[in-house]
């Protein structure tokens, strides 16, 4: 037996106003990424082959935001229904499941649509399956008028509904699996003739049953159906991704000390018995190996960390930084475009910048790699076991040689020789009594 195939539907054609935000809303990033590609995130897990996102007009960003998949002009907002038939040329010829979703509500999980597809290819072959849920306070959401038995009649709008049906706490959460064979067909028969003179996609339900198809929904937790239009919702929503995010690297084999003080990426990639202490944060972009410790409060940023190594307290690792195994990045260290190789040191106050640290090699106190002139960006590589003394300056582009010592305070502006010894700094001068006789001077003149 072939399986049937799924296509999407993604509507992002809402304005948004209520963000308050010069960015579209479904382009506000939940753990590091955009909302909408945690849907299609979603989409290509339950391996829906073609989707389609419905933007307004001035949505570019979006088009960008989606690419490779196309966007379909939905040119005015005339209502949810409306909305899905913009997608008709893109969904030409699909017979296979057309999953609607919407950019805003993101949480949606890869099981809650893998059940709702289910529904739709076991019998009675309900046409249209719709996601249902509870809310504490059901509000304004569609309800929906079915059967006990999951069996659907309708979905009446707020606006529409009477007293009673205004008391039925089992609302519309918007998500649907459709027939494509049919939607388009019922798509046509949907009317503006309500109270919002919008073409509702709710009405699907009704015009399929009165076609004698079946209709069916399905049941979601409330947390998956959060959906997206204020920045308020936007931090409930993040707080439920960081909480999946978080539960997974436990279940992985990652303690952390406090949980809800560590923030993750979409992408974080953790291995077995990696240690997390409070307040630390990842952008996007970074793995961390097994046996990696991660002090209190570290910023880790696109960065991958091999085995055993120390980061923080207080280490701040950007973009294009590789830590070696059982490296030490201390506090206050913070490393950008760097390869640090294994068992190296740096463990104080230091900028590493466009760098190669070689093995071994230790990197003192203040330390700071000088990789830009105001212009242009230089590197500097360290050899293995060399040995930077503390608040030195490294004004690349420079090499110190393997097993090279810097004495502190040194400003390095020439390559440093294997082995070398190399002090570039004002010499010592002592002048003896020369304190005492300042003191007194001073003294006398008060
Ligand atoms: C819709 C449902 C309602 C359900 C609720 C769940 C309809 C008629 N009503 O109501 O039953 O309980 O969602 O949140 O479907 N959009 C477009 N183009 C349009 C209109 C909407 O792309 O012309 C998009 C919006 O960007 C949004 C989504 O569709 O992502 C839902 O639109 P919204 O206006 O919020 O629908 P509701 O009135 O809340
Ligand atoms: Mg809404």
């Amino acid at each position: 037996m072939t399986e049937t195939e799924t296509a999407a539907v993604v509507l992002a054609a809402g304005k948004g106003t209520r963000m308050k935000s010069d960015l579209a809303k479904v382009l506000h990033p939940l753990a590091g990424r955009p909302m909408v590609r945690h849907l299609i995130g979603t989409l290509d897990a339950v391996r829906a082959s073609r989707t389609v996102v419905v933007v307004g007009p001035g949505m570019e960003s979006v088009a960008e935001a989606v690419a490779p998949l196309p966007t379909a002009l939905q040119a005015e907002q005339r209502g949810t229904g409306d909305a899905v038939k913009a997608a008709r040329a893109a969904l030409a010829g699909f017979a296979g499941d057309v999953l609607v979703l919407y950019g805003d509500t993101p949480l949606l999980t890869v099981e809650t649509l893998e059940r709702m597809l289910a529904a739709r290819r076991s019998a009675p072959h309900p046409a249209v399956v719709v996601l249902g849920f509870e809310p504490d306070d059901p509000a304004e959401y569609g309800r929906l008028i079915g059967g006990a038995d999951g069996a659907l009649d309708a979905i009446v709008e707020f606006r529409e509904a009477d007293e009673t049906q205004r008391r039925i706490g089992l609302c519309n959460s918007g998500v649907m699996a459709i027939d494509g064979a049919v939607l388009f067909d019922l798509l046509d028969a949907v009317t503006d003739e309500n109270a919002k003179g919008e073409y509702y996609l709710t009405d699907l339900v009704a015009i399929a049953r009165a076609r004698g198809l079946a209709c069916a929904y399905v049941m979601a937790p409330v947390e998956e159906l959060v959906g997206v239009n204020s920045r308020a919702d936007l931090a409930v929503a993040e707080r439920i991704l960081q909480d999946r995010l978080r539960a997974a690297a436990m279940a992985g084999g990652v303690t952390m000390l406090d949980p809800e003080t560590v923030w993750l990426s979409h992408d974080t990639k953790f291995g077995r018995d990696v240690v997390i202490q409070p307040n630390v944060f990842f952008g996007p972009g970074v793995t961390i190996g097994d046996g990696v410790t991660i002090k209190a409060f570290s910023h880790i940023e696109g960065a991958r960390v091999a085995e055993d190594a120390i980061l923080g307290p207080y280490a701040r690792l950007r973009p294009g930084a590789e830590i070696g195994k059982a490296a030490h990045i201390g506090n206050f260290v913070e490393i950008k475009a760097s390869v640090v190789e294994a068992g190296a040191k740096a463990n104080h106050l230091s900028y590493i910048g466009d760098a190669r640290i070689g093995a071994g090699a230790n990197i003192g106190a203040g330390t700071i790699t000088c990789n830009y002139d105001g212009f242009t960006k230089s590197l500097t590589d360290i050899g293995a076991g060399a040995f930077i003394g503390s608040n030195s300056a490294l004004v690349a582009p420079v090499k110190i040689g393997d097993g090279a010592i810097v004495g502190a305070g040194s400003t390095i502006t020439r390559d440093v020789p294997a082995d070398a010894l190399s002090i570039a700094r004002g010499d010592q001068k002592d002048i003896v009594g020369g304190g005492m006789r300042y003191r007194m001077g001073r003294n006398r003149r008060k």
